[in-house]
């Protein structure tokens, strides 16, 4: 059980009650350090690995962003989890995801949780799928996320082949996603198949969100991207799968592309809120691929609404600068460096 978890600070307490502290914020000064962990029983110690070294904070000296506000406490499964209460949700969870420190900075402050999707394989790769996206993906892009925000919760995808093989294989993915990254949460997709790895991670500090539904690393199998359980089998098979990940232990479910009726039923029926992507109002909360949802592609799914045109104003952007470039009316003086008189 995860009592606080924050990138610098982890207080776990393991399953027979020992209370282990894991303090990285010195290691990550003093890299000679051995990684020490006190518990009642004694002291164990070993070599925390250095690639869990550098990815936290951010240098906001050398940054060209405004500095994040002072960092306060950010949102932690709990929180989360505590928002739904006997089967309601009185406050709807904001989501969305992000792949870049930046973006991270600018969604922060609007977003309970921000998820480093695997979705990062066609928005930022142009891959043709989440099929191909790797650990050293998914880890470069979570951690850029967690040192650009200092609010929301940051989860991270497992991406494809790195958890679905066993419980064991699972934890070896996520524990190395959140050493690497800083995030306090892994997203991994399936249903009932899924759900003894759920409890396996979520026994052992690492709090999951399941994703059921339309779930887009098995499109091999689904034969595409269409919404799911129009038939009434398919329907209850999704509501099972919910279900069993629910009792499993995931403290959030995102469920995506499902008929209205299956949103509603398993938001009613789970005690873990549910975020719906393309799964009505009828969830606790909601999330969208960010470059969706800012108008950065011509086709979107129709679940999608735009807040934006950016891919629009972006070719409106470059077309100035490619004009004024072949006019020679950039730089002007005001972009030049002159001794000084
Ligand atoms: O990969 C992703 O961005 C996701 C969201 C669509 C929920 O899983």
């Amino acid at each position: 059980m995860i009592i606080e978890c924050t990138p610098n600070h982890v207080h776990h307490a393991d399953r027979d009650g020992a209370l282990a502290v894991w303090t990285l914020t010195a290691e990550a000064k003093f890299p000679q350090l051995r990684h020490r962990i006190e518990t009642t029983g004694g002291v164990i110690a070993g070599s925390l690995d250095s690639r869990a070294m550098s990815t936290f904070t951010m240098d906001t000296s050398t940054s060209r962003a405004t500095p994040s506000p002072v960092p306060g406490k950010r949102m932690t499964a709990p929180s989360i989890r505590g928002r739904k209460v006997d089967r309601q949700t009185e406050q709807p969870i904001v989501m969305l995801t992000a792949y870049t420190m930046r973006m991270a900075q600018l969604l922060d402050p609007h977003c309970d949780m921000l998820l480093v999707g695997d979705s990062l394989g066609q928005v930022i790769y142009g891959l043709p799928s989440t099929i191909p996206v790797t650990m050293e993906m998914m880890c470069a892009h979570g951690a850029a996320v967690v040192r650009g925000s200092w609010h929301a919760l940051v989860a991270v995808d497992l991406p494809f082949g790195s958890y679905e093989e066993s419980p064991a294989r699972a934890f070896e993915s996520a524990s190395r996603t959140m050493k690497e990254t800083g995030c306090a949460a892994v997203k991994l997709e399936g249903g009932e198949a899924m759900a003894p790895t759920v409890e396996f991670l979520s026994h052992r500090g690492i709090p999951v969100i399941g994703h059921v539904g339309l779930t887009p690393q098995a499109v091999n199998i689904l034969g595409g991207y269409g919404a799911r359980g129009r038939e009434e089998r398919e329907a209850e098979k999704i509501i099972a799968d919910a279900k069993a990940i629910d009792e499993a232990g995931a403290f959030c479910i995102v469920v995506e592309g499902v008929m209205e009726q299956i949103a509603e039923r398993i938001t009613s029926e789970v005690s873990a809120p549910v975020v719906g992507i393309g799964a009505s109002a009828k969830c606790d909360g909601q999330v969208l691929v960010i470059d969706d949802m800012l108008g950065m592609f011509e086709r979107t799914p129709r679940f999608v609404k735009r807040y934006d045109d950016l891919a629009e104003r972006i070719g409106a952007a470059a077309r100035s600068f490619a004009e004024e470039v072949r006019s020679r009316s950039f730089p002007t003086s005001e972009q030049t460096y002159r001794p000084k008189t």
